[in-house]
This record gives structure tokens, sequence and C-alpha cells, in this order.
């Protein structure tokens, strides 16, 4: 389904990133995989993802960085020619609730979450362009459409990344350039790991479909919005929740 194509995976080192870069790969796009500087495994998710007989790279960098981003987009598109599928994956967590929230928490949640989106939209768009088209997709968060205590940071950063996919959609459509967004709810992963007990309960009683998400269930949606199967969908938000949020 994917034959041919290039995809830029951004905090792919591990998690929901590695899978959406193994589902890429597995349907035959040559993958580019990201992770932070200091990443202990992004380089071994690389090799893993050759085993499944496309071609991939490590480009090590943080989306913070315009320089950073800039050079993983170069790299990409030394390496294969073009990029047609970038995902906007890369994010991270600092809870609290608003009264204690610190402002060196806030700003680092919407630098990377956030402005690290835009970094990337920004430099990969015009080789888009170029090559007539492509698919942008950002993992945005239920809790960004729906709200929750205890994560103003996040979850301002994820509605602004729905917002921001809106209006790459937007200026992009007549370009041949899709941009979506993937809500996850609850997904088993290291970022949800380190949550209580007490807290994975709550949750779990609120998800109609009675189990938590999994990796794979992002990437499988990931990879409809990256195929031609989804070619008239741009602008989208999808929640892959289990019907959390209804
Ligand atoms: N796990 C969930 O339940 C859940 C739910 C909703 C949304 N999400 C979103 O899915 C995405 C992936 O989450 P995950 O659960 O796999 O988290 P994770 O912490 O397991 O993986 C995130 C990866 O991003 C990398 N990263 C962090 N900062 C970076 C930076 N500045 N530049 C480049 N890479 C960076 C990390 O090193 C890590 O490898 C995130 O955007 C997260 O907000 C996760």
């Amino acid at each position: 389904m994917l034959k041919g194509k290039t995809a830029v995976i951004t905090g792919s080192g591990r998690g929901i990133g590695k899978a959406i870069a193994l589902k890429l790969a597995s349907l035959g796009a040559n993958i580019v995989v990201n992770d932070i500087p200091s990443s202990a495994y992004a380089d071994d998710t690389a090799e893993e993802i050759k085993k499944l007989g496309v071609e991939a790279i490590c480009v090590k960098g943080d989306v913070r960085s315009k320089d950073d981003v800039d050079n993983l987009v170069k790299t990409a598109l030394d390496t294969f020619g073009k990029i047609d599928i970038f995902v906007n994956n890369a994010g991270i967590t600092r809870d609290g609730l608003i009264l204690r929230m610190s402002e060196e928490d806030w700003d680092m949640v919407m630098d990377i979450n956030l402005k690290g989106a835009f970094n990337c939209i920004k430099a990969v768009a015009r080789p888009m362009m170029k090559n007539k088209g492509g698919a942008i997709i950002n993992i945005a968060s239920i809790v960004g459409v729906a709200g929750n205590a205890g994560q103003a940071n996040y979850v301002a950063s994820k509605a602004g990344l729905i917002g921001l996919t809106k209006t790459t959609a937007k200026e992009f459509a007549k370009k041949g350039i899709r941009c979506n967004a993937i809500a996850p709810g609850f997904i088993t992963s290291d970022m949800t790991d380190k949550l209580s007990d007490e807290v994975k309960a709550q949750y779990f009683s609120a998800i109609p479909l009675n189990k938590f998400g999994t990796t794979e269930d992002i990437a499988n949606a990931v990879a409809f919005l990256a195929s031609d199967m989804s070619g008239y969908i741009t602008g989208q938000v999808i929640n892959v929740d289990g019907g959390f949020v209804m």
C-alpha cells in the first residue's frame, strides 16, 4: 500500500512512534526514525525496521530546534529524494494542577508538543509541495478535545495541535497536501505506565470498549491517513479511544 513512499516519524525510537514506523514499513514505506539526541534506542529501532525489507535511517534531533528539524528533513531528502508522509508524534507530559504548574513545565510541553510540530510542518511543506502532495499526520490526544484536570499544559498543546492541523489542511489543500490528526485515548505505553493504578482504573471504567488501546491501534489509524485510502479526508481529527469521547 505504501511501497516506494518515504515516511518520517518524530519521536519514533519507542512507543506509539515506533509502532507507527513499524506499521508503515510493513506496508512498504522507507522510514526515517527520529528521536532526541540522547536516545539510547532510536538506532536499534531503525535496525529493527530494516529487517522488514525496507530502507531505514535514524536522524536524531530535538523537534524544538529549527536547526535539528531542518537537518532531519534535509537528511531524509538527501537519502530518499522525497518525503511523502510526515508524522508529528514526539510529545511529553509534565502533569500538575494549574496552581502548582511551573512556567518551566508549561513552556517545555508547549515547545515540544506544539512548536515542535510547527517547526516540522514548516520544514516539510515546501518539499511536499515540490513533490505535488503529501500526508501530514499529527498525534494529538483525546484530552485536547475534551480537557483534563491536571494537564493544562498538555491539553493546551494538543488542542493547539488540532488547530494547527486544521490550518495546515486549509493552507496546503490546493497543493495536494492533506493534514489530519489522531486523538488517542488511553494507550498502554511508557508514557501511561507511570500513572497510578487509581488513575488507570478511573480511565478504564470510562472506556465503552472495555480495554486500553495498544500502540498498534494508533499505527493502524495512521496507516489509513497516510495512504490513498483516505485521499478525500483532510483537516479531520480521528478519535482512537475505545469510545471514551463521543
Ligand atoms: N500513551 C498514550 O496513552 C497517549 C495518549 C494520547 C496521546 N499520546 C501521544 O502520542 C505520542 C507518543 O506517545 P508515547 O506514549 O509513545 O510516548 P513515549 O514517551 O513512549 O514516546 C515519545 C517519544 O518521543 C521522544 N521525544 C520526546 N521529546 C522529543 C523531542 N523534543 N524531539 C524528538 N523526540 C522527542 C521521546 O524520546 C520518546 O522516544 C505523544 O505525542 C503523546 O502525547 C499518547
